[in-house]
This record gives structure tokens, C-alpha cells and sequence, in this order.
């Protein structure tokens, strides 16, 4: 049986939608029947008959922070996709970013060496890479390193990634995967759907910052395949085209029959906003729209390769312009 968490998640429901065509015993954690019932939605984006899908599933409350609520999910489990975690960039979540991304991929981890699982399978993130060296183009090679450039997120995807290898050292077979920004549909007011989001609403600026794009389709494909190779204990990152914000922004505009954003946002500009929005965010106690981190992020070049997927597993990633018509269909459905 495949157990996955973060299954109430951009990535994990469209994986659970992905292993549900072919696999039949799939256990799912969730933790509130909102978020459950909202797999549904993302079940139809590919399908009209939801129920027959979604009932294929056995769902367990559970939070991978709270072992209590762990101990009866691993019955029966051989092979776990760990896609939970916290994904934010409100210095305020820190804390809470460590708790689960870094202790609560710990407790995932132990729980699956316990239970003798045969593969697991770590959804990390370019974020958890190096930097390029050289002005090269960034590989699974390129070691993290602890500087004070790393944003909070970044820390915490690379400690959770330390506990798998720590996990692999004693014994689990892991394979780590490594997404640039992923493009998906559903959870339109979340992460990185929102970029489609404030296109639609109008959203007048851009950066010329490049990083890499990738569907989330590519993401669970290469996931599963990896999970069926004899690969284990090595990472990949999934990358496939990097481009700048401008670019992505724009074909999304054309995409949905919008105005482009008009305003180039230079480094000066952003980071006055970023102030601003913290002054505002501090009257108001609402959650800050752009963070220093994000506002910096946001004018970064920074190139990948995902060479080692392609030639290892002669993966082949869907063009990002291809991806942005896909998605933006289902927006305006
Ligand atoms: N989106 C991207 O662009 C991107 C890029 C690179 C890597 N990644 C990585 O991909 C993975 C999935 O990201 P995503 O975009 O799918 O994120 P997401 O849409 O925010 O989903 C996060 C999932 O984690 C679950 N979760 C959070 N805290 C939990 C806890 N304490 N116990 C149990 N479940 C918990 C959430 O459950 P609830 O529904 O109950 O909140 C949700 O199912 C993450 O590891 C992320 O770091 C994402």
C-alpha cells in the first residue's frame, strides 16, 4: 500500500489522482475535511467521474507533527510519498516551518524505517540546492551552503532533506526530487497558483528575476517513475524551462485575454513595497503580501539543469508555455 502526506496539497492531490489510475491501495493524511473535499475539485479537472476516484482512497486524519496520530497510519504501508510541509515566506512561520518541514519529515522518516518500507519518495525543492558557481547552470551537485542569503523556507527545506539522507543512511531507500516553481491547477488563492490568480485580477508589476518553472503533472510523473526505478539515494531536480517572471507573466496575461503587467519593478521599487507592506501588516495583523525575502527573491537570475532526470530516466518535461495554456483553461472554467 502507498501511503502519501500532503495529500490535501498542489502537489500530493494531483499525485493521489495520478497513482489512483493505476494503484489500487492508496492510503492519504489529511487533517480537515475542507481541505479533503477540495481534492475533489482538483479530481475534476481531469476527470467527471470524481467519486469513483476519490473513494479509491482511504483517507486517516493525522498531522506528521503529532506521532500519536502516526502510529496507525504505517499499517500495511510499503511505500510512502512524503509531499507535506509548510510553505511560506512570512518570517512570522519560521518557527513553525522548522516544526514541520524539518521535525515533521523527521517523524515521517522514522516511522517508515520502523515499518521496513521499501521506497520513499521526498518532495524538496530547488530551494534546497546550491548556488550556481562560475555562473553555471545549478545541478544536483551544488551544495547548499549556510549563508545569510538563505531565506527561512530554503533552511527548512534543507534540513528536511538532511533527515531523509539520515534516513537513508540507516536504511531507507530514498529518492529525492527537487521542483523549481511548480505550475498546477487548483488552489488558486495559494503558493504558486496565485501568480495566475493576480494576473486575472490585474496585477501590474514584473521583475526580469529567472528561476525554473515546471507543471506539476511532470513533478508526479517523474516522482512515481523514480519510485518504480531501481534508482535509490539521489536527488533530481525538476526543472523544465527556467524563465523570468516577465515571461511567465506575461504569457499567463495572453493566456487568460488580460492586460500585461506594465510596471517594471525595479529592486528599488520593491523593496519600499516590502517595507510598506510590513508597516501595513503590523497595523493590521494580516499576512504580508511581499516579504524582504521574497522581494529579493523576486530579482535573482539563477539557472537550473535537469539533465540527470532526462538522460537517467529519458524524462521529457512539458514546455512551460504549454503548461500555462493548459492551466489557464481551468481557471476560467
Ligand atoms: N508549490 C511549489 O511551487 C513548490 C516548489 C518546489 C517544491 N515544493 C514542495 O512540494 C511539496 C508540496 O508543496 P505544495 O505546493 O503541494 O504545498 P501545499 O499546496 O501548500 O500543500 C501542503 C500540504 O502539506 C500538508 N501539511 C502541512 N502541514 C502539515 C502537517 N503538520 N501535518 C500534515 N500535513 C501537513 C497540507 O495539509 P493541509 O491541507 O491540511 O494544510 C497540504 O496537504 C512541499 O514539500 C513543497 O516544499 C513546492
Amino acid at each position: 500500500m502507498i501511503l502519501v502526506t500532503g495529500g490535501t496539497g498542489l502537489v500530493g492531490s494531483h499525485l493521489l489522482w495520478y497513482l489512483a489510475q493505476k494503484d489500487s491501495a492508496i492510503k492519504a493524511i489529511y487533517r480537515t475535511d475542507e481541505k479533503r473535499e477540495y481534492v475533489k475539485k482538483i479530481f475534476s479537472y481531469y476527470t467527471e467521474d470524481v467519486d469513483a476516484i476519490f473513494s479509491r482512497i482511504e483517507w486517516v486524519l493525522s498531522d506528521i507533527t503529532d506521532v500519536f496520530s502516526l502510529e496507525s497510519v504505517f499499517k500495511n504501508v510499503t511505500e510512502v510519498y512524503h509531499c507535506a510541509a509548510l510553505v511560506s515566506f512570512n518570517p512570522k512561520d519560521y518557527r513553525k516551518m522548522r516544526q514541520v518541514n524539518i521535525d515533521g519529515t523527521a517523524n515521517i522518516v522514522n516511522f517508515s524505517i520502523e515499518n521496513n518500507i521499501k521506497k520513499f519518495c521526498f518532495v524538496s525543492s530547488i530551494a534546497a540546492v546550491g548556488d550556481s558557481i562560475n555562473n553555471k547552470s545549478i545541478t544536483e551537485e551544488n551544495e547548499w551552503s549556510d549563508n545569510s542569503d538563505n531565506n527561512d523556507y530554503s533552511i527548512t527545506k534543507y534540513g528536511a532533506e538532511m533527515e531523509v539522507w539520515r534516513g537513508s543512511q540507516e536504511g531507507l531507500n530514498v529518492v529525492i526530487v527537487n521542483p523549481g516553481v511548480i505550475l498546477g491547477s487548483g488552489f488558486w488563492n495559494e503558493g504558486s497558483s496565485k501568480l495566475f490568480t493576480q494576473v486575472n485580477n490585474g496585477f501590474k508589476f514584473y521583475t526580469e528575476g529567472v528561476t525554473g518553472f515546471v507543471h506539476v503533472q511532470d513533478v508526479v510523473k517523474a516522482m512515481v517513475s523514480l519510485m518504480k526505478s531501481t534508482i535509490k539515494n539521489e536527488r533530481f531536480i525538476l526543472v523544465s524551462e527556467n524563465k523570468s517572471f516577465k515571461d511567465i507573466l506575461f504569457t499567463i496575461a495572453d493566456n487568460l485575454n488580460k492586460k500585461r503587467p506594465s510596471i517594471k519593478a525595479s529592486k528599488l521599487l520593491t523593496s519600499i513595497i516590502w517595507r510598506i507592506d510590513w508597516f501595513l501588516t503590523k497595523l493590521t495583523g494580516k499576512k504580508p503580501l511581499l516579504t524582504k525575502n521574497s522581494a529579493k527573491s523576486s530579482h535573482n537570475k539563477s539557472y537550473y539543469s535537469s539533465e540527470k532526470i532526462e538522460r537517467d530516466l529519458n524524462f521529457k518535461f512539458t514546455p512551460i508555455n504549454k503548461v500555462i495554456m493548459d492551466v489557464s483553461k481551468n481557471l476560467t472554467l
